[in-house]
């Protein structure tokens, strides 16, 4: 009876232990898309036009990469703008202003 009960501890042992890569392979892929998931853009004033008009060409994620100051968005939107962004003045405005208050280095810091 022992021996037997033992045979089966190793055995379990044994499958759980070969069964390890398999489930690591395949739980690696939903954690880094729940980490990417995670990440987006902060809840305030005009968070949908910012989030329509800066993934037409793009990811959100590279808007998200890092946070600049005020001065160094208006430049990001000005280079958008001439990488062909449509934009009114009006959503320019707003737009930057978006990005300054709410992905900037006093408020967005590095996490
Ligand atoms: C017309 C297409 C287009 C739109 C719309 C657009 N982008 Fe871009 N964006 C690009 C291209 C092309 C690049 C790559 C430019 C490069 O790296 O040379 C880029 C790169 C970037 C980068 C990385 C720049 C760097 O040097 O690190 C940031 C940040 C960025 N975009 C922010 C934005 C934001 C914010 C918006 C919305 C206001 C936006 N983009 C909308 C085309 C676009």
């Amino acid at each position: 009876m022992m021996i037997r009960a033992a045979f089966l501890s190793i055995a379990c042992v044994t499958v759980a232990m070969m069964q390890t890569p398999a489930v690591a392979q395949t739980g690696d892929s939903p954690v880094v898309k729940a980490a990417t998931a995670g990440r987006t853009l902060p809840d305030a004033v005009d968070r949908e036009l910012v989030m329509e008009a800066c993934t037409r060409c793009h990811g959100i994620d590279v808007v998200l990469a890092q946070p600049r100051a005020p001065d160094e968005w208006i430049q990001v939107v000005s280079m958008m703008v001439a990488s062909g962004m449509a934009l009114t003045d009006d959503e320019y405005g707003r737009v930057v202003t978006y990005l300054s208050a709410n992905l900037s280095y006093p408020v967005a810091g590095p996490e």
